[in-house]
């Protein structure tokens, strides 16, 4: 006998669906409503809000009243709605803001927004939905488009030609262009086209869409759950975008100063001894670092908040005696829980109900490193302020940093996550993981970071983060995931961390000499020479690959490894300075060159060198046995960093690049503030800031301007105003050269004697500071006042107190 499952309809075949996709119809009504402005088609409706004259949202919405929540990406500050004026015609709805002019078709719904010349700066043509919640809309494409942000992603700069989807994925391998998801998802868009530049945020925390590459004319941006809402961010150019997104989203906080020195990892350092040892190694060596890493095997069977009783028996004693040389530690921390009755972790999360669960109320267990574990879900506040609060256990440790992994959440089953019908309790607004996904990883450091801000009385903390969802900025770095020690990953390592600058993320960085396989002396060499200009700079590498700890291939390779990490130690006080402009404006601290000339043609897509800030070029050598490359100098003179030649920008130069090498430039007019070579970021030692002043030919007239902003480097101090700000201007005349510099402002005081200033350009080759005497290097060093020509190239290096009032000096040049 046979039941009716018989004829079950998966058994009948195939079956054919054709897709229906529903727009909202014609305009029917609008409304404004506390400033949101409601506007009704036949089958459905959008809404928006503007939150200045330059970015507005569009929320579309499918019943009767629109809902006007927004994730946790979006500060509520920001979503303050402004009032423009509306006009309506018989066939359009216009908006008007002081800067543009959005346009919506009443039969279509077709939308425009409009500069003040009347030049289409966006076209959105159809916005659609199916019944099964899925949402997309399409956007005028331009011969001359070029794209950029999307965080996190491979291939090359320009994402023009490219599809792709945001969904947090744990990809060990392969990292290859057509990988379409990887850890973090910042459903941002950067469009450039002719003059004009705008961004598109998508604010959907499941799965999303980019589609640059099939659609002839036009890109579509689609999400298959949740609500399409989207935010329209202005340019003109791609730095307001950046810094208006970042007003929306938020920026880095900036960093301690040991979270941007040198870090070392390993998967594992195995023992309290070898993790001594190593650090005994950099100060014995002479290689500056500030941080060693434990990843998963200092805890005791890879539970949280446990340290190895064998291995790892006195952590407190280790801590303290790495604090004693300046070396830190940064822990591991994975969301999953051991599933262990035993084990008061996990015992606390069930009894206090802070795993995740199915509607039903089981609890979803998923296999991790520790086995079978449990996920606690930080979208219920409850939730997080416990987690938060765990760290307790670090902080009293002395630990100041935690390493959030595996948070995509990975899972080791085939989806390689969680259950998409798993339920986050987001605060009494419950959703399916299949909504929630993208945001789970951002919301364990969002309560890492704060219950670390908890626990150290003022200190700044360090979150260092491998998933992540648009607004991560705010409470970790990010840093790559498992790439591997390929030159092919080295070079890709560029536009993804290049993209993650203008998608808000300003400090991230790729594990350098890879993660996975086996590198070598040349790739080390080559891979850390770049890494040091990275904002976030971490060597780490997998169990069972070649050790790549910099003395491991040899003298050779260790002393080069040991300049270029020293230089960015000798470089802090110009890379703090970025972070904190970055802290300020959004502004990535490394940059593509389009970011900075964007009219150049030639930069579009252009990623196989960078900026650091506006004025240091960086060209890497990113493959084997090359000791030649060729560097694109956009416009402007450009000074080798090495020789000291000038270059004419503009053009194409061969670079000479053998190995101790690494091709740099420095814009000519502009200044490097270098400070003394530590051994750690904190090492108290003389402040002494070189203000490096890079010049033109002789006679030519130019002015450089630098604000070195200083502060304790460790506290949040500089929040209460706790910081100097040294202004150091140069007016380069026909004879000569004007040096002035002063404070606006100086509650934080530095240790520091005497400032110096090194004029490094051809036309110095002598001749006179006023009121300043002829010294040796050797007086120089000892700290007398007076002025050598002793410098690298023949630079002429001046030294003078540091005075609170500033000061001012006049030099002139040689006949
Ligand atoms: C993941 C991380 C990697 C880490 C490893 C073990 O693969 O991406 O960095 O070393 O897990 O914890």
């Amino acid at each position: 006998m046979e039941s009716s499952e018989a004829i079950r309809p998966e058994k009948m075949g195939p079956l054919v669906m054709t897709e229906t996709w529903n727009t909202p119809g014609r305009i029917v009504s609008w409304e404004r409503s506390e400033n949101i402005y409601i506007v009704r088609g036949e089958c459905g409706g959008m809404v928006f809000v503007f939150l200045s004259d330059d970015m507005f949202r569009m929320k579309v919405f499918r019943g009767e009243v629109p809902d006007l929540t927004t994730t946790e990406a979006v500060l509520a500050e920001r979503c303050i709605p402004h009032l423009f004026p509306v006009e309506e015609t018989e066939e359009q709805l216009i908006f008007t803001t002081g800067v543009i002019t959005v346009v919506i078709e009443k039969t279509t719904f077709l939308l425009r927004v409009e500069n003040r010349d009347g030049k289409v700066i966006m076209q959105q043509n159809m916005t659609s939905w199916n019944p099964r919640g899925a949402s997309h809309a399409e956007y005028d494409m331009q011969p001359d488009s070029h794209f950029y942000g999307l965080g996190e992603k491979s291939s090359f700069l320009d994402k023009r030609g490219e599809h792709y989807t945001n969904w947090n994925t744990d990809v060990f391998a392969p990292h290859l262009p057509e990988i379409e998801a990887l850890y973090e998802s910042i459903p941002l868009i950067i469009h450039m086209h002719g003059e004009l530049t705008y961004g598109l945020f998508l604010d959907n925390t499941g799965r999303s869409d980019f589609d640059m590459r099939s659609h002839g004319v036009a890109f579509t941006i689609g999400c298959s759950t949740g609500a399409y809402d989207i935010y329209f961010i202005n340019g003109p150019e791609m730095k307001d975008v950046v810094k208006r997104y970042t007003t929306l989203t938020g920026r880095i906080a900036l960093p301690p100063k040991w979270a941007i020195g040198y870090h070392q990892s390993r998967y594992s350092y195995m023992n309290q001894q070898e993790v001594l040892q190593l650090a005994r190694t950099f100060r014995d060596k002479n290689i500056p670092c500030d941080v060693i890493y434990l990843d998963i095997h200092y805890m005791d069977e890879y539970r949280v908040f446990t340290f190895d009783p064998v291995n790892f028996p006195e952590p407190e004693k280790m801590i303290a005696e790495l604090g004693e040389i300046g070396v830190r530690i940064v822990p591991i921390v994975d969301p999953g829980v051991k599933k262990d009755p035993k084990y008061e972790v996990y015992k606390e999360g069930v009894l206090n109900k802070h795993f995740c669960r199915r509607l039903e109320g089981d609890i979803f267990f998923g296999e991790v490193w520790p086995g079978i574990s449990a996920f606690p879900d930080f979208s219920d506040s409850r939730t997080a302020e416990w987690w938060g609060d765990l760290h307790k256990y670090y902080t009293d440790l002395g630990i100041q940093g935690i390493w959030n992994d595996m948070n995509e959440p990975a899972v080791f089953n085939e989806s390689k996550t969680m259950d998409l019908d798993v339920m986050h309790f987001n605060n009494g607004r419950p959703v399916t993981h299949e909504e929630y996904h993208n945001l789970y990883g951002m919301m364990m450091s969002k309560a890492t970071y704060e219950g670390l801000v908890e626990h150290m009385a003022g200190e700044r903390p360090f979150v260092l983060t491998r998933a992540g969802y648009a607004g991560i900025q705010r409470y970790a770095a990010v840093w790559t995931g498992d790439n591997r020690s390929f030159w092919e990953h080295m070079a890709m390592a560029i536009p993804m961390v290049l993209n993650m600058g203008l998608s808000g993320l300003a400090f991230a960085g790729p594990d350098i000499g890879g993660f996975a396989h086996h590198t070598s002396a040349q790739l080390l060499v080559r891979w850390t020479q770049m890494g040091v200009f990275f904002p976030y700079c971490r060597n780490h590498s997998s169990i069972g690959t070649l050790r790549q700890e910099p003395w491991s291939f040899g003298e050779e390779v260790e002393g080069i490894l040991r300049e270029f990490i020293g230089l960015r130690y000798r470089w802090m006080p110009h890379i703090y300075n970025l972070f904190r402009e970055a802290e300020i404006s959004g502004l990535p601290v490394i940059r593509p060159l389009i970011l900075e000339y964007p009219r150049d043609p030639r930069v579009t897509n252009l990623c196989d060198q960078f900026l650091l800030g506006e004025n240091v070029l960086i060209a890497p050598v990113y493959r084997p046995d090359t000791d030649h490359r060729s560097v694109y100098l956009p416009e402007g003179c450009w000074l080798d960093y090495w020789d000291g030649e000038i270059h004419e920008g503009g053009r194409h130069i061969l670079a000479a690049a053998p190995l101790h090498i690494m091709p740099m430039y420095v814009k000519a007019g502009t200044f490097v503030a270098e400070g003394p070579l530590k051994q750690y970021a904190l090492e108290e030692v003389q402040e002494t800031v070189t203000f490096h002043l890079y010049g033109a030919e002789q006679g030519e007239e130019f002015s450089a301007l630098f604000n070195l902003y200083e502060d304790d480097g460790h506290s949040f101090g500089y929040r209460r105003g706790e910081y100097s700000q040294l202004i150091v201007q140069a007016e380069g005349t026909g004879d000569g050269l004007l040096l002035n510099w002063s404070y606006t402002a100086d509650a934080y005081k530095p240790v520091r004697e005497m400032l110096r200033f090194a004029l490094c350009y051809p036309f110095f080759k002598a001749d006179a500071v006023d009121g300043l005497p002829e010294i040796s290097l050797e007086e120089l060093e000892q700290g007398r006042k007076g002025w050598t020509r002793n410098g690298k190239n023949g630079a002429i290096i001046i030294q003078t107190p540091d005075e609170r009032s500033g000061g001012g000096l006049r030099i002139r040049a040689a006949e």
